[in-house]
């Protein structure tokens, strides 16, 4: 089923000038973006975002990163978005991702690295709706 996925391209690529690598990698592997924004997330909104991961010992650390640069938030539509998505991002410690995704290519760190992808249909409804507005999605 077409389904959609939320996808953040991260402050190492956004630094990098990748948006528009990272991107056609996306659209390559058949999603379309249906909604993009590049914000400069407040400290608020990244601890909120990241809130199932409140306990672990690098939350301190990962919302720093996410609030070092800009990013950019898009809402991603496609056959099977969620894990089409996974697919093409790779694993989420580079030193794991295999050769031709977005990770391989790109990513510096398992925290810097690269963008982010909701793992499920659920995550992806509640993620979309923490950053966009309906009328922000132009499908
Ligand atoms: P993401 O998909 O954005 O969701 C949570 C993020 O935490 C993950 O990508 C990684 O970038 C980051 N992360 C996971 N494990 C670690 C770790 N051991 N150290 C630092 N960051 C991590």
């Amino acid at each position: 089923a077409v389904t959609r996925t939320f996808s953040i391209i991260k402050p190492d690529a956004t630094r990098r000038n990748l948006t528009g690598a990272v991107t056609k990698m996306l659209e390559d592997a058949g999603l379309r973006v249906v909604a993009s924004k590049r914000i400069q997330m407040t400290k608020e909104q990244a601890e909120g975002f990241y809130a199932v991961h409140k306990e672990r010992p690098f939350f301190g650390e990962l919302v720093e990163f996410m609030i070092s640069g800009p990013v950019v938030v898009q809402v991603l539509e496609g056959e099977d978005a969620v894990k089409r998505n996974r697919d093409i991002m790779g694993a989420t410690n580079p030193a794991d991702a295999d050769e031709g995704t977005i990770r391989k290519c790109f990513a510096e760190s398992i925290e810097a690295n690269s963008v982010h992808g909701s793992d499920s249909d659920e995550n992806a409804k509640i993620e979309i709706d923490y950053f966009f507005k309906p009328e922000e999605i132009v499908g």
